[in-house]
């Protein structure tokens, strides 16, 4: 299927792949959750969408992201091909086991939709090279129409986001495991320009083929999985590579990891959310099973409560959550990932309110205690811990005309010139978090 010649495969390139043991490989795992440190400011801010096309976003505040793949395959995670030193040709051979009988994209969606979500991402390609859609540019057709599966999947989840009144996001990696450039591109030029030129060209078909996409999600723009992405961009370019994606698709809204900022900052992992109000919008993302992002076994995977708290916690911060599934091989999204998306759906139906179309402030989060929303004359107050049977919260410059707990449960406030002081009794309080609405009396005309 490969062309010896540019892939992997002479022996003078093949020795000029890395030999990692585990533990660095892990290390590479891992440092690519900082790897979008240092974009540059300088580099193409034109390109910045302006803030009224931001909107819907900024209101959306939850997406649901998809790993899927042939890794799904051997459940060992998205990384196994490099992980496990698989090489190309015995990795491509995992297209012929692909037959994903259960792919129903449309219950994907419906799924996201009863979470509460209002818009989608998904991995059209991971850093394995293998592309879900029909993709003439793909090297080796290493793409789902030539795979066991015999069509394009990207297709129909396009089809079924937009029928559920989601927004659409596509996932794109221009790194691809399979081009030893891709670790020596000053060292392997001709198989540099190949790599480069495949990048383009997938991204170009992504972007004209498949209607109004909304979100294009970057991943892995950095090389030989070393320095961040902005380390990489004399390589990609990705001040001309988003020129042209936004000469398809002028609204798209792009995350930062092709080595150019970006409309929004994004911060990876599980780990706690902390600190004050971030100025730019952001996203923080994790997986639901902590296990891994493509499909793993489930292990450690997190409930609606721990999914609710890094949405309030993001969302007073300015952020949006892009909570991971990992549908298994068949396309199923596995149990306990499907409970904790109607866990936080069911959380969501009663205080949505307080999170969509909100925005942060007017109090400063005060981390493992609470921060807060505002929207119209209302402020919400998103408690996460109780330092005591009641808070006490900084003056506000209107008038509070009542207090209500979005759980249809107690709350009392007393306001005295100092500010406010709400407590709400132990069995009134939410298991995850606590909101109260503050309702202010209107601003003088
Ligand atoms: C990390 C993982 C990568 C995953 C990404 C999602 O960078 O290494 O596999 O796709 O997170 O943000």
């Amino acid at each position: 299927m490969f062309d010896r010649r540019h892939l992997l495969l002479g022996a003078a390139a093949a020795s000029l792949l890395p030999s990692l043991s585990r533990a660095q490989t892990l290390t590479d795992e891992q440092r690519s959750a900082s790897k979008t440190a240092n974009a540059d400011p300088t580099l193409a801010p034109d390109l910045l969408l302006p803030a009224k096309e931001m909107k819907w976003w900024r209101d959306a505040k939850f997406g649901v992201f998809v790993h899927w793949g042939l890794y799904a395959i051997p459940a060992r995670g998205e990384w196994y091909m490099f992980n496990e030193k698989v090489s190309p040709e015995d990795y491509a051979r995992l297209a012929a086991e692909f037959h994903p009988h259960h792919y129903d994209p449309d219950s994907w969606a419906r799924l996201a939709k009863t979470a509460g979500a209002r818009y989608m991402v998904m991995t059209a390609r991971h850093h394995d090279g293998f592309a879900l859609w029909n993709s003439p540019a793909s090297y080796g057709h290493y793409d789902a129409v030539h795979s066991a599966a015999h069509r394009d999947l990207i297709a129909p989840y396009v089809k079924a986001v937009r029928r559920e009144g989601l927004r659409v996001g596509l996932y794109y990696s221009p790194l691809d495991w399979r081009f030893p450039a891709y670790f020596h591109p000053k060292e392997l030029p001709d198989n540099a320009a190949l790599f480069k030129r495949q990048t383009y060209a997938q991204v170009e078909e992504l972007m004209r083929h498949y209607g109004h996409i909304d979100i294009l999600w970057w991943d892995g723009g950095w090389l030989a999985h070393k320095g961040t992405d902005a380390d990489a961009a004399w390589f990609w370019e990705p001040d001309k590579l988003n020129r042209m994606v936004r000469k398809y698709q002028p609204d798209i809204v792009i995350n930062p990891r092709s080595g150019w900022q970006g409309d929004f900052d994004v911060q990876e992992g599980g780990a706690p959310i902390t600190g004050p109000i971030r100025a730019r919008p952001w996203e923080k993302t994790f997986s639901i099973n902590q296990g891994g992002w493509g499909y793993t076994p489930e292990n450690n995977v997190l409930n609606a409560d721990q999914v609710v708290r890094l949405l309030v916690d993001a969302v007073v911060r300015n952020g949006n959550m892009l909570a991971n599934i990992g549908p298994d091989r068949d396309g199923i999204v596995p149990p306990r990932q499907a409970e904790t998306l109607k866990g936080v759906g069911l959380w969501l139906k009663r205080h949505g309110r307080a999170i969509y179309g909100t925005r942060p402030g007017p109090f400063q989060p005060v981390d493992g205690v609470y921060g807060a929303t505002t929207a119209g004359d209302s402020v919400f107050v998103h408690i996460v811990g109780w330092p005591s049977d009641d808070l006490s919260l900084p003056p506000l410059p209107r008038k509070v005309l009542g207090a209500r707990n979005l759980s249809g449960d107690a709350v009392r406030w007393t306001a005295d010139a100092n500010g406010h002081t709400l407590s709400v009794p132990p069995a009134s309080r939410g298991s995850a978090v606590t909101v109260i609405e503050l309702r202010l009396a209107p601003e003088a005309a």
